[in-house]
Formats: C-alpha cells, sequence, structure tokens
C-alpha cells in the first residue's frame, strides 16, 4: 500500500462497479479516506465494507448525479463523516446509446444530465467546498474528470456519448483555469475501452468484435492500466498540471492498421 493520499478525503461518483469501483479500490489503497457514491446504495455499501475490513477510512451513501439538487446534502454527510474533501473523481457515467437517426430526446436528455451537468455541478460543489475548507488554500483541492477516448474521436452507434464526452474535456479546460489560481488542479482522465457493464453487450455483437480487431493490440484494456494516470491527476504531481486530458487507451485512437 502507498501512502501519497494519506490525510485526503475523495469522493468517487458512480462507485458502484466498472472503473468508480476500481478507482475507489486505489485511491483507498494509496492512504485516501473514500466516499463511494451511485444510486445502488447496496453496491456501495458492499465494497466500502470491503474496503474497511482492510483498514481503510470509507463511507457509501446515495447519490444520483442525474439530480444536481442531491449532490450538495451528499457532499455535507461525507464531510461530516470523513472531513473536507480534496479529492473527487466524476466518474459516473452512461453510455446513450443508439444511431443518430433513431436517437430519442429522453436519451439524449439522461445522457447530458448524467454525464455533463452531472459532473459540471458535482465539480462545481466540490470546488465551493475546497475554498471554504481552506484545501485550495494549500493547493491541494483535485477535480479528475472522467471523460473518454470519445471525447477527442467518434466511436460506433455512440454520438451522444461523443457529445457529452467533449464537452466533459472542455469543461476541465474552463474549470481548470478559473480554478487554477484557487488552488484546485481540474485535469480529466480518458480511457480507451476496458470491459465493463457499459459497453459489455456491445462487445458480444458483430460490430464490437470487428472493432476490437481494428485496435492495435487486439484487446480491451485492464482498469488497472489507468492507476498512473488516475494517481497523477488525483496526487500531489498534478499541482501544475491544469486543463489536460491525459488519454491512456492501449493506443486504441490511433490511425493506421497493422
Ligand atoms: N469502460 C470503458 O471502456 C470506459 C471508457 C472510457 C470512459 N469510461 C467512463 O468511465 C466511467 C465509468 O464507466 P464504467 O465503464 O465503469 O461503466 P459502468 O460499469 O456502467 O459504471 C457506471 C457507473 O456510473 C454510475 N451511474 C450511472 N448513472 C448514474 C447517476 N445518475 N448517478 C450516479 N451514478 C450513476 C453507475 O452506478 P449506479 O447505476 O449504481 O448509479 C455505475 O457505478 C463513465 O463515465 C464512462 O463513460 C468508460
Amino acid at each position: 500500500m502507498g501512502a501519497s493520499l494519506q490525510g485526503q478525503v475523495a469522493v468517487i461518483t458512480g462507485a458502484s462497479g466498472g472503473l468508480g469501483a476500481h478507482f475507489a479500490t486505489v485511491l483507498a489503497r494509496e492512504g485516501a479516506a473514500v466516499a463511494l457514491t451511485a444510486r445502488r446504495l447496496e453496491m456501495v455499501e458492499a465494497l466500502a465494507g470491503e474496503l474497511a475490513g482492510q483498514g481503510h477510512q470509507t463511507m457509501a451513501l446515495r447519490l444520483d448525479v442525474g439530480d444536481p439538487a442531491a449532490i450538495g446534502p451528499a457532499f455535507d454527510e461525507i464531510e461530516a463523516g470523513l472531513g473536507p474533501i480534496s479529492i473527487l473523481i466524476n466518474n459516473a457515467g452512461v453510455s446513450g446509446a443508439g444511431m443518430a437517426l433513431e436517437m430519442t430526446r429522453e436519451t439524449f436528455d439522461q445522457t447530458f444530465d448524467v454525464n455533463v451537468r452531472g459532473v459540471y455541478f458535482a465539480a462545481q460543489e466540490a470546488a465551493k467546498r475546497m475554498i471554504a475548507s481552506g484545501v485550495a488554500d494549500r493547493e491541494a483541492g483535485r477535480i479528475v474528470n472522467i471523460a473518454s477516448v470519445a471525447s477527442v474521436t467518434n466511436l460506433p452507434g455512440l454520438s451522444v456519448y461523443c457529445a457529452s464526452k467533449a464537452a466533459v474535456a472542455m469543461m476541465t479546460k474552463a474549470m481548470a483555469r478559473e480554478w487554477a489560481r484557487r488552488g484546485i488542479a481540474v485535469n480529466a482522465l480518458g480511457p480507451g475501452y476496458v470491459l465493463t457493464d457499459i459497453n459489455a453487450d456491445w462487445f458480444e455483437t458483430e460490430g464490437g468484435a470487428a472493432q476490437l480487431k481494428r485496435f492495435p493490440k487486439r484487446r480491451l484494456m485492464d482498469a488497472s492500466d489507468l492507476d498512473a494516470a488516475l494517481l497523477m491527476l488525483a496526487g500531489p504531481a498534478a499541482k501544475a498540471i491544469a486543463g489536460q486530458l491525459i488519454l491512456v487507451d492501449d493506443g486504441q485512437t490511433l490511425p493506421g492498421g497493422g
């Protein structure tokens, strides 16, 4: 176990499974107290219990980031339980899958409500608290928005998702510029494809199998491939990194064949 995040309090949204559950585990092992949030309370409670059993300081609570009014009260509860928030991993996301010709307004809105509005207002709420608590004065505030390769490249059947993740990359830059002077480093991590619930169905299809064959390494990534970049952006090393999108994609977005 490392200790680079000892004394930090990290909030992870969408920590009930997939990458969010992995990120929470990585941050806890690095010494941070972790608040695991998602809509499925029983799943964040189970992981928080497991991590607590390994000696980590944890909390689990229900938070639907699609409801902006729910974010403040959830962060109040976290700060009452663990202390001032110093790290936000803005991870909750949905795929909004569907071809553009058939896309419904409902799916469009639901996707933007979570992937864009949810990320924006969770970042705003975290930043306000980092400033109020003095975390930002110590240049210790860290916001890591989970973007995607979809922030910079088109993915099949994911026009709304791609638009939402491009928005995440740009809000990261804008917030980083506004809050750099205040002592909060805002950056984005853009993973390539890692097999999780968000894409498992797709990789069962012919289209998914064909896409996989076009990746330079003909494989999906492992969540642990993201650990080094996550820890860099969430830790002391990010003091002078502002508004960057760090892609960790196993070469999946590199053009060309071979
Ligand atoms: N897997 C990949 O290949 C990949 C690649 C690039 C980027 N990403 C991004 O990584 C993030 C995590 O995705 P994943 O692959 O881990 O997918 P996942 O396994 O489907 O997990 C998504 C998480 O987001 C949560 N979530 C969804 N809607 C929410 C809401 N309204 N409020 C709070 N939490 C919500 C889910 O929890 P509840 O259902 O319990 O709320 C779940 O924990 C997403 O932002 C995704 O876009 C994933």
